[in-house]
Parts: C-alpha cells; structure tokens; sequence
C-alpha cells in the first residue's frame, strides 16, 4: 500500500519530544531487542524477517520505512475501535494527568463507572459483578479459582485446541501442546474433543461430540465439577466457531455434575462477531463467568472477569488483589471502547463489512484449490489452507510462504492453528467497506503469487 503519511522520527536517531533518544533504524531496533530481550519474549517472529510499526490510524498501520498496511490482526484482537481515535486519546491523556493510579483499595469513580457500563452490555435478567485484573491469563486464572471456590469442586473441562493465556493456571487449560510448556501445570483439567466442524475428531455434527463430554465426565471425573471453559469461537486455535447446540448441551452437562460455565471472549466479545456484543449471546445460552481482555482496552492492558452476583460472592471471604487492577486510565479507555462502538455502530459495522470480506474469501476459494475451508463470523475470519481438499492435508507450508506475500502486498494477518496452517483475519471494528477492495485486491495477488510457486 503506497502512502506519503510520515511516521514520527523516522530513519534518524533522534529524540522524542520528551527528549528521551529514541533510535528508528531497523538493524538498531533489532539488535537492542535481541541483545535485551529475554528468549521467552524475543521467541515469537511471525515473519522471517522483522516487522517494526512507527504509527497506526484507524484501521492502518505505517512501518517504520513508510509502508503502509491494512492492519488485519489488530494487534492481537486488541485494536477493537481504531489507532489513535480521538475520543480515547482525550479520555486517557486527561485521566492520565489527573492521576495515573489508584489501587483498588481506594475508591475511584472511573473504574466503578466502567464496571457499571460494562454490566449493561450484558443480557439482562442476572445480578453481574466485575473484577479487573491486567491481562486475559490473569483474569482467565481468577475465573478458574471462582469456579472451584463457589462449587467447591475442582476438576474442570475445557476443549482440544483452546487457548487462554500464558499463566500456569491459563495453560493449564489451554489444548495446544505448542503453548504449554514442560513444567508441572496445575492438575483437575481435562480436555474433551472440539467440535470443528471441518477437521473435528468426529466430522461435523454436535451429538459425538456431546457424547465424548458425557464419557469424560463419567470416566475420568469424580462426577463433580468445578466448572467448563471455552471460547465461542476458538481464536489461536484458527477461528474455529462452535456449532449451534454444543454450547446448550455442554452447559446442561456441566450444570448437572455441579459445575459452572466459562466463557472466554477474550477475542470474540466486544461486537466483533458482528450480530451479537457477545458471541455466547449467537447460542442461546446464559453462562456464569465471562473473562473479557484484548479489545476491552483498545490496546492499554486491561481485563476482567464478569460473574454472576452469587458466584463472584462465594471469594468474599479472602482477599484477591490485583495491583493494577481498575487502573484508571485503563478503565477511561475501556469507558471510550464502549462509546465507541455504541455511537460509532461499530457492531453493525463488524457484520456488515465482515460479511463482505468472507464473501472475498468465499470468492477466493472458487479460484484456489489449496483454500479447504472458508470460516469466521463478523470480523473474525480465517481461510484453512490443504494439500488436497478430499484428505484435508494441512498446508502448514504453503501458508507460511502466502503469509509473505501477505505481508510484501501491504495486509497484517496471522498464521494460527494447531497445525500452523489457517490464516487468521480480525481486523479493527472500524474498517470500511472502502477498505474491501484493497482487501480482496491485495490477498488475491498474495494467492495468485503463491499459485506461482507451486505451479
Ligand atoms: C481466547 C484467549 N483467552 C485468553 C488470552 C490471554 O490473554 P492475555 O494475553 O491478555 O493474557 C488470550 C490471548 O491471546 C486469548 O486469545
């Protein structure tokens, strides 16, 4: 994408207006991460060689040569009401200069104004409470230890090809051998199969799947559970949407051996999938827990775990303190989120555009053999690449070669999957219907290139 926007301090090593030296040369930037930066953060490259973004606005990005992108990743999902939107820089800057923190042990009225405003993008009919930690994997943590405070049970159920985070607690549910590492995680989770519908262990269908749920908990349970957890629409696992009916099914199972209802919309929540604020709402059912982060904040760190009155109620007796929690500036932004997407119809903007690019990816599949499968809801999609479309071979190769192009034909996007080869598109709610043409202009050449290689 060719554009003349100048990113700040650009290509010198200059100084910021703070006079802080702030050294824009890629090999410098580079070369002080990797001399710095410990493995564990320096590991995760998506492409082969660095991409380093100077500024964002609205739905692009600029790197820091100039290029310009459609970002198609939104930071992780973080992203959700645009780059550098000004309702929220006011929000911020101004909580920001009155005061920058204030612990949860004193009262602030931003944060409880947020946790009001959060509580009523809820379904009515149930007394909801908030509790703000820093990031998903904290708040995915304190859902878990909810759980099994309030039922007093411990074993948990959660699904193949999961993730919720990065904690010991958060891995210990997440069902994907490459984000969990060899360390002793905390024990009483099991995994049952996930319902994908295109790559499932029992084809398409709700009741195998349901069946398999039955069988774990009569198997390998006490028959007594704290809880299950899921995402509506699996995110890292390679935007993978749970059928109509697994979820109503699965919360009756769990309700009947004692347990509690887990919702992760860490991705999908805050109107990304378009029809619904958030996805669970897309299945009809009601859960106990809902752990929400990423879009929450439109990038400043920021979560929550939204419960049910009665179940938040059962960790009154012990003290659980996040020292960031409810930071104020972190909530102003959260407020502005909210009022974003509410003024903005950014929810109706989701589905209506969202439906639009996978009609782009539906058309795209017409044309290319290695597509397998064309999935997503809203502004969240992905695009299965296969070796041959009858066995469903993955074509983990392929896609790390289209993801190049990708990238060289001016589109942020991800690889994802358990077998690293879905491409992975959610892009911010505020992208427009101006921005489709580009989309399918710029993803069909990154194909057409790929068919190239292979032809
Ligand atoms: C579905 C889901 N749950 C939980 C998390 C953990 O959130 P965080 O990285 O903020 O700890 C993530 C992060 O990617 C996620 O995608």
């Amino acid at each position: 994408m060719n554009d003349t926007a100048t990113p700040s301090g650009m290509g010198s090593l200059g100084h910021n207006s703070a006079g802080f030296p702030v050294d824009w040369s890629t090999d410098a930037i580079v070369e002080r991460r990797n001399r710095y930066y410990a493995a564990s953060q320096r590991a995760f490259v998506p492409y082969k060689t660095p991409l380093i973004f100077n500024h964002g606005q609205g739905q692009y990005l600029w790197d820091e040569k100039g290029n310009k992108y459609l970002d198609c990743l939104s930071q992780n999902l973080t992203i959700s009401v645009g780059y550098n939107h000004p309702v929220m820089n006011q929000a911020v800057i101004e909580q920001l200069q009155a005061i920058q923190h204030a612990t949860a042990m004193f009262y602030h009225p931003v944060p409880a104004h947020f946790a009001e405003e959060l509580v009523a993008t809820m379904p009515a009919g149930e007394e909801w409470v908030v509790h703000f930690t820093n990031s998903g994997a904290e708040a995915i943590d304190l859902a878990l230890m909810m759980a099994r405070t309030y039922t007093g049970n411990v074993d948990v159920i959660s699904l193949h090809n999961s993730y919720h985070g990065a904690t010991f607690g958060a891995q210990s549910v997440t069902g994907v051998s490459g984000f969990r590492h060899n360390v002793p995680l905390p024990g009483g989770v099991r995994f049952v199969p996930n319902p994908d519908q295109y790559r499932g262990d029992f084809g398409s269908g709700v009741d195998p799947y349901l069946m398999a749920l039955d069988r774990t908990i009569q198997c390998e349970t006490p028959g007594r559970l704290a809880g299950l957890i899921l995402e509506p629409i699996q995110g890292y696992g390679g935007i993978v949407p749970l059928p109509v009916g697994y979820l109503s099914g699965a919360f009756d199972r769990i309700r009947a051996a004692g347990g509690v209802c887990i919702v992760d919309e860490v991705q999908a929540g805050f109107a990304r999938t378009g029809e619904n604020y958030w996805s669970f709402e897309y299945h009809d059912v009601m859960p106990d827990i809902v752990v929400m982060a990423k879009g929450i904040g439109n990038g400043l760190p920021l979560a929550a775990v939204v419960a049910k009155r009665e179940v938040a109620e059962s960790m009154a007796e012990k003290f659980l303190f996040h020292t960031y929690g409810g930071n104020p500036v972190a909530c102003a932004a959260g407020r502005a989120v909210l009022r974003i997407i509410e003024e903005e119809g950014l929810q109706e903007n989701a589905r209506k555009v969202g439906a639009e690019l996978l009609g782009v990816l539906q058309d795209l599949q017409k044309s290319h053999e290695i597509i397998g499968d064309v999935r997503g809801r809203g502004l969240m999609m992905a695009v299965e690449l296969v070796r041959d479309r009858e066995t469903r071979e993955p074509a983990a190769e392929d896609l790390a070669t289209l993801f190049e192009f990708t990238r060289e034909e001016g589109l942020v996007m991800s690889k994802s999957g358990t077998y690293r080869n879905v491409l992975r598109m959610c892009p911010p709610l505020c992208i427009q219907m101006e921005d489709v043409d580009f989309f399918a202009s710029a993803l069909g050449k990154a194909f057409d290139r790929l068919a190239g290689t292979r032809a």
